[in-house]
């Protein structure tokens, strides 16, 4: 396994007069260049989990680690915020300029970046995103897939090596949905960048590297995505569902076809389909 850029021990946090902690004890290790996805009911924790991570809110108790560095001053909460880039599920919330570019530009020009290094950098990641023909168009006339394209662009433009994305997708149509996800498994893939990808969608986390999932501010489950969802009573409990070609290809079997177990997705169900004949 390569080394953890994200390194979570005992870590606690708790917002001013809350009863409980939402975020408690959560001790997790995330390897550099891993996909991470992140399941779990609503109020399960994992906004606030993400918000530490980007140095957003710091842990009330325990130690947190992200690339190297456990953000104890303002400015290293500053350094953990260019490391770790967050995607948020609003696209419109994320959006603070009138075009394209300057949206994607407004992170490096608030660092003080040299012009032609933000000219190279907005250009690079507009193109990464596939949006380089919109770079002067106005963001109210895109759709919500293409807006929150530009915002991976804005983050992107920054060089972060973590991008943790908070139900990303949520808020998206398929199209844009899938696209969405495929930029960021392109983006983990190729640049190997690490994603932690929080989502209420067992499609998208079936396609992870490996699934946590959050109940009551802990960590209820984790392994990869196969072996999370074969443990279905437990993920029926912890308020979620298993991926719909799971549930088919349970449903075949017990019309007697020879499946194996363990399919996840169309593609697995085609080809087993195809072999079957
Ligand atoms: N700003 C806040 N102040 C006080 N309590 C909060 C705040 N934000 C969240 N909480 C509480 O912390 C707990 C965890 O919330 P969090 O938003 O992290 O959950 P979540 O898993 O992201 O949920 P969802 O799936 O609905 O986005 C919940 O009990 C929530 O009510
Ligand atoms: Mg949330």
């Amino acid at each position: 396994m390569n080394k953890p850029i994200i390194e979570a021990r005992n870590v606690s946090f708790q917002y001013e007069g809350a009863q409980s902690p939402a975020v408690n004890d959560v001790s997790l290790s995330v390897a550099q260049g891993e996909f991470v996805a992140v399941l779990g009911r609503n109020g399960s924790g994992k906004s606030t989990f993400a918000k530490l991570l980007n140095a957003l809110q710091l842990p009330t108790s325990g130690e947190l680690i992200v690339n190297g560095i456990k953000a104890v001053t303002e400015d290293d909460c500053y350094e953990v915020r260019k490391s770790c880039g967050m995607v948020f599920q609003n696209p419109d919330n994320q959006i603070v300029t009138t075009i394209v570019e300057e949206d994607c530009a407004f992170g490096l020009e608030n660092l003080g970046t040299p012009p032609e290094e933000i000219r190279r950098r907005v250009d690079e990641a507009l193109e990464s995103v596939g949006m380089s023909d919109y770079a002067l168009a106005s963001p109210s006339m895109l759709s919500g897939g293409q807006k929150q394209r530009i915002a991976v662009a804005g983050v992107l433009a920054m060089r972060p090596k973590i991008i943790v994305f908070d139900e990303s997708t949520a808020m998206l149509d398929p199209i844009g949905r899938r696209d969405v996800f495929g930029i960021a498994r392109r983006l983990n893939l190729e640049e190997r960048i690490t994603v932690v990808w929080i989502t209420h969608f067992m499609e998208e986390a079936a396609l992870a590297d490996r699934v946590v999932v959050m109940d009551g501010g802990k960590i209820a489950l984790e392994g990869t995505p196969r072996e999370v969802f074969s443990r279905t009573e437990q993920v029926l409990e912890l308020g979620l569902d298993v991926p719909e070609m799971m549930k088919l290809s349970r449903q075949l079997r017990d019309k007697g076809l020879s499946l194996p177990e363990g399919l996840m997705t169309v593609e697995e169900m085609a080809v087993e389909l195809c072999r079957l004949k």
